[in-house]
């Protein structure tokens, strides 16, 4: 009898792929996954650090295993993912329970390490960062995505922004080898999926430190030469290192959907430098023209962070006030935390907590404002829409993503679950669209 694995994910998409390969390898190992966490054998937990609420969430998790592994001792606890790398052994400590802590670069060697685990009873840690070469890759789709699929296309960070931990946790920048990537990307679209989000956490710097290999735009050509393969994505970038050869992928690559994802931060010269962010807002202004240019619908989307140490309600204003020029079609937006080592920590003007809450919520409100106005917009006009399945609300209505990324609900018949289909946009929602199958 095949054992059983609970996989609870945190954090953003690098994570979401991580937790499908590691998926994937404990089905190679005879464990078939969970959503049954008092039944699981084993439990995975795949941690994010990027802020204090995130690591505040993992603990709580963490916090909750306690009771299961009293009623089961033999139940084998995994912590993978940022923080497994910040904290490393220390969790340990914190967490009687743990039996492994693997950091996202040793999720290739998870199959020796659970062995290991299972016959010793021993704690074990890994979490070496790799300096010369690109960690192991693994591919294990865990049979849940059928449309949509991710594709990792490197790993690390390079670029130190003053407030971030991910170069801390994630190590360098490495790439993958681009045929390695065409391989994967054409054995998914064979299995029928349609559409690839390429992922990193920063895609345009990919290839750079890999002599011989193509630049990113050079990738996003040759997989959009991949016959059936209708959609083609990719996050995130960095303002910076987007180049002219890239915006103009938006103009020819078929499959390259009109959508951008592109954190902007703040919208404050000042603060941008002391981010570290190494643009001014006339260089994303700049960008942002270019894109457009190419590419007229492209729909932009941006993380924001309120409460940078220092700023000051006029540089606030520079944030909101380039909201208003962009008309970003989405914001993240997030209230600054402190995450040593990350150099933002030493800053000694930091924001009392009412001022940094108060400014979310005025971004809040004025995206939601923004969003919502160029919902309304597209009420009257037709969607290529993508369908993934039901809709989450109503089990009577389809849910798919306009190419300019907008969730669509709409009701339709047919077997339509992978099938682009054109539908009748008629009416707006805070963060989807909602319509009808149309006649064509
Ligand atoms: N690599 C991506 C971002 C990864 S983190 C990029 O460069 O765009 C996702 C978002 O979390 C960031 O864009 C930033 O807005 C936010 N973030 C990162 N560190 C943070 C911190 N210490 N406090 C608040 N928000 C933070
Ligand atoms: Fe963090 Fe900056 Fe790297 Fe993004 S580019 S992961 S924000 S250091
Ligand atoms: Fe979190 Fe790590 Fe992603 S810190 S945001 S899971 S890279």
């Amino acid at each position: 009898m095949s054992k059983k694995a609970y996989i609870a994910t945190f954090g953003c998409q690098m994570n979401e792929y991580d937790s499908e390969q590691m998926a994937g390898i404990l089905s190679n190992m005879a464990y078939e996954t969970t959503e049954d966490l008092a039944g699981a054998d084993l439990v995975l937990v795949n941690t994010c650090c990027i802020r204090q609420k995130a690591e505040e969430k993992a603990y709580s998790f963490l916090g909750r295993l306690r009771k299961f592994k009293k009623k089961n001792p033999d139940l084998m606890v995994i912590v993978a993912g940022c923080l497994a790398q910040q904290e490393g052994r220390r969790l340990f400590k914190k967490n009687p329970c743990l039996n492994l802590v693997i950091g996202p670069q040793g999720i290739h060697r998870l199959p020796e390490l659970l062995r290991e685990a299972e016959k010793n009873a021993r704690r074990i840690t890994c979490t070496e960062l790799a300096t010369s070469e690109l960690p192991g890759h693994v591919r294990g789709l865990n049979g849940k995505r059928t449309v949509t699929a991710y594709v990792g296309i490197m790993t690390g960070c390079n670029n130190f922004c003053s407030y971030c931990i991910v170069p801390y946790v994630r190590g360098r920048e490495f790439s993958r080898r681009g045929e390695e990537i065409l391989k994967e990307i054409r054995g998914l679209v064979e299995q029928g999926v349609k559409e690839i989000t390429l992922l990193g956490q920063n895609v345009n710097s990919y290839g750079l430190r890999a002599a011989g290999e193509c630049s990113f735009a050079g990738l996003i050509r040759k997989i959009g030469e991949v016959d059936g393969l209708e959609r083609l994505r990719f996050t995130t970038s960095h303002p910076k290192d987007i180049s002219d050869d890239l915006i103009e992928c938006f103009g020819s690559v078929k499959s390259l959907c009109e959508h951008i994802h592109l954190p902007i931060q703040s919208g404050s010269d000042r603060i941008l430098r002391r981010m570290n962010r190494k643009y001014t807002r006339d260089d994303y202004l700049e960008k942002v023209a270019k894109l457009r240019r190419i590419c007229p619908d492209i729909s932009i989307t941006t993380d924001l962070i309120a409460g940078f140490p220092g700023e000051t309600e006029a540089d606030f204003k520079d944030t909101l006030d380039i909201m208003r020029q962009v008309r970003f079609a989405g914001a993240f937006a997030f209230k600054y935390s402190d995450r040593p080592p990350a150099k933002a920590v030493t800053f000694s003007d930091k924001l009392p907590e009412p001022v940094t809450r108060e400014r979310l919520s005025r971004l809040l409100a004025l995206q939601k404002e923004i969003t919502y106005n160029r919902n309304k917009s597209m009420v009257g006009k037709r969607a290529e829409v993508l369908v993934e399945g039901y809709s989450k609300s109503s089990p009577r209505e389809w849910m798919g993503r306009a190419r300019t990324n907008e969730v669509v609900n709409f009701s339709g018949d047919g077997d339509l679950p992978g099938k682009v289909v054109t539908v009748a946009v008629e009416k707006a929602c805070l963060h989807s669209l909602k319509g009808s199958l149309a006649v064509e």
